[in-house]
């Protein structure tokens, strides 16, 4: 199966979101990545409910949905009222992740758990067969635009041999500072989603960034 490919909103033009939603629904660009941050976890505040509500109206793709706050067992049922397919929060963020995870599913969307880079992918050896995706960070969340930790690599080889091992099915999702010229890295590694912001959205030609780290 090729790997898909998530642009992140996040570096979309909030004054021009729905050209912005259809640009990527006529895209080869798989899902909508869909930044939510608390000014608490993470130091940025990005965008809340209402405009998740607004995005879900006119994307025609699965969305994505990264939660960078605390405590997001308050707004399971919520976003999946929002119609968000994935969920992800934080490892970080959650000191009773198997609850919580439990809980996505329960709700019926594909449960998530993301890891910021100092955060070992051996932590998640108890709930790997509990999950239906990991987001490897490749930068500290909280912004768009920041350069690639190259770490990334080793973290996504040791991921997929656990799941190997464990006889686990997720995806690996690596999110933060990539680019046309990391994707084939990337995959070749054994990622199989890929989040971009920057890089589609700020290119000259986004539709042929996309189709470019979509074809990596
Ligand atoms: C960072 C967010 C990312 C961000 C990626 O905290 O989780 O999804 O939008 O942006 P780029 O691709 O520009 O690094
Ligand atoms: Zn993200």
């Amino acid at each position: 199966m090729s790997h898909l490919v998530a642009p992140s909103l996040l570096a979309a033009d909030f004054a021009n979101l729905q050209r912005d939603i259809e640009f990527v629904n006529s895209s080869d660009a798989d899902w909508f990545h869909i930044d939510v941050m608390d000014g608490v976890f993470v130091p940025n505040i990005s965008f809340g409910m209402p405009v998740i509500k607004a995005i879900a109206r006119h994307a025609k793709k699965p969305l994505d949905v990264h939660l960078m706050i605390v405590d997001p067992d308050r707004y399971i049922d919520a976003f999946a009222d929002l119609g968000s397919d994935i969920l992800t929060v934080h490892a970080e963020a959650c000191p009773h992740l198997h609850r919580t995870l439990a809980a996505i599913r329960a709700a019926g969307m594909k449960a998530g758990v993301a890891l910021n880079p100092h955060t070992p992918v051996e932590s998640l050896s108890e709930v790997i067969n509990d999950l239906d995706l990991v987001c490897l960070m490749s930068v500290n969340p909280g912004f768009g635009g920041q350069s690639f930790i190259e770490r990334t690599y080793e973290k996504v080889r040791k991921l997929r041999k656990m799941g190997h091992e464990a006889g686990a099915t997720f995806h690996i999702e690596i999110d933060g500072g990539v680019t046309t010229s990391n994707s084939s890295a990337l995959v070749e590694a054994g990622a199989d989603v890929l989040v971009a912001g920057s890089s589609i959205f700020r290119a000259e030609n986004p539709g042929a960034a996309a189709t470019a780290i979509k074809n990596a």
